[in-house]
């Protein structure tokens, strides 16, 4: 099929790439010229594990584009995959939705099924519906909704290897054409109406992000009850009913994602009616995970001014270079504001993080910022941190102390190599 992708954000480039890799013919336009100069030289905007050989295997079925005019004039369906941030108020903000959809209302020339895989609110479908039948010209067209579920580090694989397809359509002509696209992967697929779908996305996200906040919460009582939040997950857990993924407890969710998903939600289920305070009190837990990390540092160290405090981690996951509302932010300001000095390492968030984050010593590896550092803190568990050389960060820190944010190591283990060693609910 010949499909055109709007937006080469994580969601759209991988959408696209992921479309061409099962043989479709893709277009992908994104108003950002440096961006789609880059990616006509192969270099691409974000990092994410397998994304450039997926680019070079694919060149020849992918081309990329600025005018959203010439972009869509071949293509039958027309996936938005442009951002929807968060406004002041909470709500998602939808502008560059519209602008996409007004441009593809004045250039179309023949039928067209658009398809909403940015993540928005439910009844955007119909916003867009509108929209499209008062500027278009009497055009033929669908909307249907097929939000992504890819995430940040895994995201190819994600695409490729979907839990489940969610398809939102009102006419058998689009759920043909979604079908047919969907064909060559092996996953179950619902069929829907484009409300249902837009509100799948929406709920999948809080009720991940609620069950992080969920096992926090516990992970608290566990710090005050002497029990090991590391257990109470794993026993959790194993109840087929609750499942054992997002049991993490740790520092908290961030990223693009979760926190704005979540706002965007509440305000949308309060402007229909509804007060959804379990997700205020999601983001409440989330936010004290940050204060609570920082609690604990205060104890191990006492006082922090003066004081220098080695950060392994920037990024809010491992595997991406994304610092968008990654808890390291709010908790290396936190401490700077306390007067400690702040070394840190990310393997690759780092670039990006110069720019959010002043007056830090930035290093090249996790030696180097354990040396002389008063203590470590590990915000993000990346691989390399697991498989560290603990015994050459031991006499390379200051004191030998480990505040793990992320629980990747062993508590016993830790204290028998003779670290002081804490972490989140344990
Ligand atoms: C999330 C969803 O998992 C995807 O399904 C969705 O498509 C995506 O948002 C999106 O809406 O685009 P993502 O934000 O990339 O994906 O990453 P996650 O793996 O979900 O992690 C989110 C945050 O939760 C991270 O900060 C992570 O450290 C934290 N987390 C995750 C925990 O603190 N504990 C856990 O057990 C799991």
């Amino acid at each position: 099929m010949k499909i055109t992708i709007i937006g080469t954000g994580h969601v759209g480039l991988i959408s696209g790439l992921g479309f061409a890799e099962f043989g479709n013919e893709v277009v992908c336009v994104d108003r950002d010229k440096g961006k789609i100069l880059n990616l006509k030289n192969g270099k691409l905007p974000i990092y994410e594990p397998g994304l450039k050989e997926l680019l070079s295997k694919n060149r020849s079925r992918v081309t990329f584009t600025t005018s959203i005019k010439d972009g869509i004039q071949d293509a039958s369906v027309i996936f938005i995959c442009v951002g929807t941030p968060t406004k002041a108020s909470g709500e998602a903000d939808l502008s560059a939705v519209e602008n996409v959809v007004a441009q593809i209302a004045e250039s179309m020339k023949d039928y067209k099924l658009i398809v909403e895989k940015s993540t928005v609110p439910v009844h955007t479908g119909i916003k867009i519906k509108q929209f499209m039948k008062r500027r278009g010209k009497n055009i033929a067209f669908d909307v249907a909704s097929n939000p992504e579920f890819l995430s940040e580090g895994n995201a190819i694989h994600d695409f490729m290897h979907p839990d489940r397809i969610v398809i939102g359509v009102e006419s058998e002509r689009a759920k043909k054409m979604l079908l047919t696209l969907y064909k060559p992967m092996k996953a179950p697929i619902l069929i829907t109406d484009i409300e249902s779908a837009e509100l799948i996305k929406h709920a999948s996200n809080s009720f991940l992000a609620t069950k992080i906040s969920f096992i926090n919460a516990v992970s608290r009582i566990c710090k005050l009850s002497g029990a090991d939040i590391e257990k109470v997950a794993r026993g959790i857990g194993m109840d087929h009913r609750i499942g054992s993924e997002f049991l993490n407890a740790g520092i908290g969710f961030g990223g693009f994602c979760f926190p704005k998903d979540l706002r965007a939600f509440r305000k949308i289920s309060e402007k229909l009616g509804f007060e959804f305070k379990l997700l205020e009190e999601t983001e409440k837990i989330n936010e004290e995970m940050k204060h609570h990390f920082v609690a604990i540092v205060e104890d191990a160290l006492w006082n922090l001014n003066g004081k220098t405090i080695g950060i392994l981690g920037l990024s809010f996951k491992p595997d991406t270079e994304d610092m968008r509302y990654a808890p390291s932010i709010d908790i290396i300001q936190a401490l700077q504001k306390e007067g400690a000095k702040i070394k840190a390492y990310d393997p690759q968030a780092m670039p990006v993080a110069k720019k959010i984050l002043k007056n830090i010593v930035y290093c090249e590896n996790q030696y180097d910022v354990a040396k002389g550092a008063d203590c470590l803190c590990i915000l993000t568990e990346w691989e390399e941190f697991k498989n560290m050389d603990l015994s050459r960060i031991k006499t390379l820190l200051k004191s030998p102390i480990i505040i793990d944010g992320r629980n990747i190591f062993d508590k016993k283990e830790m204290e028998k190599l003779g670290f002081v060693y804490k972490g989140i609910g344990r």
